[in-house]
């Protein structure tokens, strides 16, 4: 709900409030953001206190105002020039120089719904409102319009901005942000998900302190070094208890976040295109809107934050006709074959996947032109009829014929250095005239700003998802570099990377469009394009290449603070893992791979009759709660005795992961299960899944283990127990031999318990 009363602004969801004001010299003041409290502007009043805090060496707003220092006031979007000396929300030239702003109330209107919902902008709700707060310049024909969208079911507020130039002259924006939050104080730590190819978003923490810290993308897209997720948590908070405010932004391209710790202890966040090698023309009657950037603020720990978003990006954010569907298992060729295909091959990597039952097989890199490995081929979406000589309808035909869907890999944006397109039009990539561009993977970038281009690219895809494709992974395989664009529409380069981004958008829009009932799944070297802009567009992400069982759960768990399970797809891959040799059981591979969207792979035709059947039995498990695992309500669980547990809850049961990277001798304990949201007055019944253990795994103790007396653990419990309590899980091979009920937990091991959801009392 949206009130305004006396220039004062509640915007409310249905556990936070969001208060501003229009204060004494017209400014846009923030006054709170938090747990929701009243709407009765007298008593907010005291919020902040009177105006009587004097600061030295200050500049003050004028005579008048002589207590009222900007440096100091918190504001809902800051510019330069006047006084506040802290990082500004906008920074725009309107000649020589100047960049002095000083925008005051103008108008506002509050409204059902929001203006655009065109992807990526969110959708609205039936609950949906918006408030549009007009602010002008005092000197200048600049107007700024503030959008404040609320989700209250969600406790989501979306936030953009839109800059308007009525002046005779140019506007050149350098700075322009989609969120401004000052907070009162600085007493947060700043949590961000960093990385890089392979490590994509690992949770980093730490405390704030004097000045600016900052971090955004310059690789042309969010990149896998920062995203554009973060969180503010306060430094008692964790992921159960305590305050967390996350932050994000529905937007594919540069980013720039800067988190401020003033002279004064307040605290301002910033999430914005990054400034870098960014400038964008805004001539008379002309306006630029920025992305729109998502807020959840949470009382009760950082996973309630989290909760936010992926409720938010499941109505708000994913659209199409798989919206709220159940994701197909699949088999992806790449580490089975890499580039080493045939079509014969193929078939009997779908008829084994279909045997495993598995739903859809893809076609990952080498279907097409010259691409027999990675130095050639791009942008010739071709088949390539010395490997696949019957065509992609005749395959997909086969693979049809076995039950399975059919899915292929492109990799549209790029081209390479040997292919045809590029022999045809050099001219159609990024390059500036008269210097060598800097290639990656032996590639190019297309222009996506040129129309031309996307109408290729529109052409040419099209005639490959019309031969029979169920679903496209969507690669993208190098940074952005030599920034030029031949396109004339273009006033200058600085538009570049943003009018790149626009054109990727119009593109898929276009594709979705015509191919509606395509199952998309967005890549880039991995999770390097992890974002919700993507996720307007497309139904999945490939979170990251590397799938080892270690370092897999630092990528999931930064993940899936901000993206929802579905969205986030986990292959099971082989042992020794590709990326880093590490060994890990079948099984065990499995349980962290189903917490997701689950895939597998693997060379399926080097399996054994036991590896088939193991991964039978894990899709026929994965099948029977796949629901939970991907639209289920994610949840850390009360670590213990080193161990991690994680836990995924639908409608009727409860799904747990314990996830063992150390295997501990002699500890003399059972591992303790703590489920803190089990409800008073309510049974639940656990059961764990039996693992099927690899002979390899326990070398000369296989007899000993396969002698044991195998004892299912299925108990019933009552909530208060389960809250309170927790209960003991079976003991864990701890080195003292093998006995009935013991557990095999090796090093990089997981368990699954099922908890399903009995009567109340
Ligand atoms: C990228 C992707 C991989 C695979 C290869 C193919 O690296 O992340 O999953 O598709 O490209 O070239």
């Amino acid at each position: 709900m949206i009130t305004s009363a006396g220039g004062w602004f509640f915007i409310e969801t249905a556990k936070t409030s969001y208060i501003l004001r229009i204060d004494e010299t017209g400014h846009a003041e923030h006054i709170y953001y938090g747990s929701r409290i009243g709407r009765d502007p007298e008593e907010a009043e005291c919020i902040n206190g009177p105006r009587d805090v004097k600061i030295g060496d200050g500049t003050y707003q004028d005579e008048d105002n002589q207590f009222y220092f900007p440096s100091n006031i918190m504001s809902e979007y800051a510019a330069p020039g006047r006084g506040d000396t802290r990082e500004a929300a906008i920074i725009a030239e309107y000649g020589n120089g100047l960049i002095t702003l000083d925008p005051v109330y103008s108008s506002h209107s509050i409204y059902k719904g929001k203006k655009c919902t065109e992807a990526p902008a969110a959708l609205s709700g039936e609950e949906t409102e918006t408030l549009e707060l007009v602010l002008t310049d005092t000197a200048e024909d600049i107007a700024i319009r503030l959008f404040y969208t609320v989700y209250p079911e969600e406790d989501v507020i979306l936030r953009s901005a839109s800059i308007e130039n009525g002046m005779d002259r140019p506007l050149t924006l350098r700075t322009v942000s989609s969120l401004q939050l000052d907070l009162p104080d600085a007493e947060w730590d700043l949590l961000t998900f960093d990385g890089a190819w392979a490590r994509e978003r690992n949770e980093t923490r730490r405390r704030l302190s004097a000045g600016t810290a900052s971090f955004g993308s310059t690789l042309g897209f969010t990149s896998s070094e920062h995203s554009s997720l973060f969180f503010l948590a306060r430094p008692d908070a964790d992921d159960r208890h305590g305050t967390a405010i996350g932050f994000g932004l529905i937007y594919s391209g540069n980013h720039l976040e800067r988190i401020e710790t003033s002279p004064f202890g307040k605290c301002r966040v910033l999430s914005s295109i990054n400034q870098y090698g960014f400038s964008w023309e805004l001539r008379k009657g002309e306006s630029f809107s920025t992305p729109e950037a998502v807020m959840a603020f949470s009382s009760s720990g950082i996973d309630e934050a989290s909760w936010s978003f992926h409720r938010f990006i499941k109505r708000y954010v994913s659209r199409g006709s798989w919206c709220g569907r159940e994701r197909p298992v699949l088999l992806n060729s790449w580490e089975a074959t890499y580039f080493d295909i045939t079509e014969e091959k193929l078939l009997r990597f779908a008829s084994k996947a279909a045997e495993a039952g598995m739903e859809l097989f893809v076609l990952d890199d080498g279907w097409y032109g010259r691409r027999t490995d990675d130095t050639r081929g791009l942008g010739d979406w071709k088949v390539n009829t010395e490997r696949i000589p019957h065509g992609l309808r005749w395959l997909s035909d086969r693979i049809h014929g076995m039950g399975l869907m059919f899915g292929i890999w492109v990799e549209p944006e790029m081209v390479s250095i040997d292919s045809e397109l590029y022999e045809r039009h050099p001219e159609w990539i990024i390059a500036i005239p008269g210097r060598k561009p800097a290639p990656g993977r032996h590639q190019y970038i297309l222009d996506m700003s040129r129309s031309d281009v996307r109408e290729y690219l529109m052409q040419s895809l099209s005639d490959v998802f019309s031969s029979g494709i169920d679903y496209v992974k969507w690669d993208c395989n190098r940074n952005m570099s030599d920034y030029f664009s031949s396109n004339p529409e273009l006033r200058s380069c600085g538009e570049l990377m943003h009018r790149y981004i626009l054109g990727l958008y119009d593109l898929m829009a276009g594709l979705r469009e015509r191919f509606p009932g395509i199952l998309f799944e967005f890549c880039a070297s991995g999770g390097n394009r992890y974002d919700m802009g993507m996720l307007s567009f497309m139904d999945q992400g490939w979170t990251s290449d590397n799938t080892d069982l270690l370092h897999r759960i630092a990528i999931q768990h930064g993940t899936l603070r901000g993206f929802p399970p579905y969205a986030m797809c986990n292959h099971v891959s082989a042992s020794p893992n590709h990326q880093c040799l590490r060994i890990s059981g079948l099984d065990d591979r499995f349980g962290l791979a189903a917490f997701g969207n689950l895939g597998y792979e693997l060379d399926i035709l080097a399996l054994d009759e036991d590896g088939i059947e193991t991964i039978r039995q894990q899709t026929e498990f994965y099948k029977a709660h796949r629901k939970t695992f991907q639209y289920g309500r994610f949840r850390h669980l009360p670590p213990d005795g080193g161990n991690l547990f994680w836990s995924i809850e639908g409608s009727d049961e409860i799904i747990v992961l314990e996830i063992q990277s150390r295997c501990d001798v002699n500890t003399g304990r059972h591992h303790r299960l703590v489920v803190p949201f089990a409800e008073s007055g309510r049974e639940y019944r656990i059961e764990r899944r039996e693992k099927h253990i690899s002979p390899d795994a326990l070398g000369d103790s296989c007899g000993k283990y396969e002698a044991m007396e195998k004892k299912p653990f299925r108990i019933t419990v009552s909530g208060d127990i389960l809250r309170s309590a927790g209960i003991a899980l079976p003991v864990t091979f701890m080195g003292r031999g093998f006995y009935s009920g013991v557990r095999v937990m090796c090093d990089n091991s997981t368990d699954i318990f099922v908890i399903t959801k009995l009567g109340r009392d």
